[in-house]
């Protein structure tokens, strides 16, 4: 049984719409939850499919996990299983965040190199070389991570890239390891301030979140908690350019707006009127047809790689002709060969993309590469003449809480329609 979308075009998007907790930071907290022997409750949690696929992860290394509504109770036993390579860890990429947490605590682990979106290169050198430092061994056999340690001492530790996956596995281990650990150019996404956040709530020492400096003073144990998890930013975002390429008017609560600030100024300059409410969500409205804006993605505070599509898709349908350069997935422009069969005037050269803003969009069928990519045509196709099909939406599944009825709440007309049969 495959499953489609079908996004009938001309909606103008009104309403307003709440953000639960960020995936990006709830996958990781979950692992994190590995650090204390206890139960841990994190509530906000996003239903999405990453979340009870994430649970299958800690319950193949001896956790129970149960996943009520909003809510879940991980608890973690004194004797912990130090191999995770169970058929739920290639599903998803942040299953490797279990690698930190399990060394931290077992000083060994093999785990199953990880899924995810096919967005360009994804490897673990960064992640493995951190580990290193902290004085365990790791290599890459039979397709596991296998690292050990007699004893983690804290270190020094530069990372080449601000990488946010390898930031979350060395603190997790860094926070059990005898000594102070320094990670330099650290990633600072809101997610990892997050995830300091809880940490520091188990009983961890950590300075430093948020900057590009991590100072982590190991101890001895840590203990349960509970913890809400911060608002998703990614999904805010993708409401407001959602409205402003439907030249709708959306309220957005649930996420914190300093978490979109170079966002919704570009918004701003695409003619959007935009008003933010302190720590609580924000408002945008477009009164007329975007202008075209540039758009360079970074790790943050810059232009998340997570939000390329959508800028696509708003310049695709925007007044002018935009540059947007992608400096993080090289594979990511994947998404603008949909675009095209949308009637998108695109192209790529290298990491720039050129777009020239069309008047309005034309149905097609077309196929969702990833989580965002997935979502990027659905809003496409809300500024298409006719009904687009979008298929391969368990992508969009796998990120996006209620999508389609948060999308027809707002005055979107889309049905989620079940074939049986090959999608291809
Ligand atoms: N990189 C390396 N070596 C490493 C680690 C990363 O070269 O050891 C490179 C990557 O190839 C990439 C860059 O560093 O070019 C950034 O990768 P990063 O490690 O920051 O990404 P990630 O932790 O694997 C998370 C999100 C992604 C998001 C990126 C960037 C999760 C589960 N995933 O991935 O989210 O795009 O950060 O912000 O947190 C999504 O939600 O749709 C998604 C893909």
């Amino acid at each position: 049984m495959s499953e489609h979308f079908d996004v009938h075009g001309g909606a103008r998007l009104v309403g307003e719409v709440e953000v639960v907790g960020a995936k990006n930071s709830v996958l990781k907290l979950m692992a994190a939850a590995l650090l204390a022997e206890g139960t841990t409750t994190i509530t906000n949690c996003p239903q999405i499919l990453d979340v009870p696929l994430m649970a299958d992860v800690l319950r193949s290394v001896g956790c129970e996990v149960e996943l009520d509504g909003d809510t879940a109770y991980i608890t973690t036993p004194t004797e912990l299983s130090h191999r995770a390579d169970s058929p739920a860890m290639g599903k998803l990429r942040a299953s490797v965040c279990v690698l930190g947490p399990l060394v931290g605590r077992l000083k060994k682990a093999v785990v199953a190199l990880p899924g995810g979106d096919a967005i360009g290169s994804r490897p673990l050198d960064m992640h493995q070389n951190g580990l290193r430092k902290l004085g365990a061994t790791s290599t890459i056999a039979h397709g596991c991570v296998v690292a050990e340690a007699d004893g983690l001492h804290g270190a020094q530790i530069w990372l080449d890239f601000p990488s946010v996956g390898a930031t979350e596995n060395i603190l997790m281990a860094a926070v059990l390891a005898e000594g102070t650990t320094v990670i330099d150019n650290a990633a600072r996404e809101p997610e990892i301030v997050d995830i300091c956040t809880m940490l520091t709530e188990m009983g961890a020492k950590i300075e430093g979140a948020g900057t590009s400096t991590l100072i982590v003073e190991g101890v001895d144990q840590l203990h349960p908690t509970e913890h809400r998890v911060i608002g998703d930013r990614i999904v805010g975002a993708t409401w407001a350019f959602a409205a402003a390429m439907t030249r709708g008017d959306v309220t957005v609560t649930g996420v914190d707006p300093h978490h979109l600030e170079l966002v919704l100024e570009k918004l701003r300059l695409a003619g959007a009127e935009v008003t933010t409410f302190d720590g609580k969500g924000f408002r945008v409205m477009q009164p007329d047809r975007p202008r075209s804006v540039d758009f360079v993605t970074l790790p943050y505070p810059g232009f998340a790689t997570d939000l390329q599509p959508f800028a696509v898709a708003l310049s695709s349908v925007s007044e002018g002709t935009s540059m947007i350069t992608e400096n993080v997935y090289e594979a990511r422009f994947r998404f603008i060969e949909e675009m095209v069969r949308l009637g998108a005037d695109a192209r790529t050269d290298g990491h720039h993309a050129v777009v020239r803003g069309v008047e309005k969009l034309s149905s097609a069928p077309v196929w969702a590469s990833d989580i965002r990519a997935g979502a990027g045509l659905v809003l496409a196709g809300l500024c298409a003449d006719g009904v687009t099909e979008v298929w391969d939406v368990f992508h969009i599944d796998r990120g996006y809480p209620h999508f389609v009825e948060n999308l027809n709440r707002l005055g979107a007309r889309i049905d989620r329609v079940s074939s049986a049969g090959d999608a291809d």
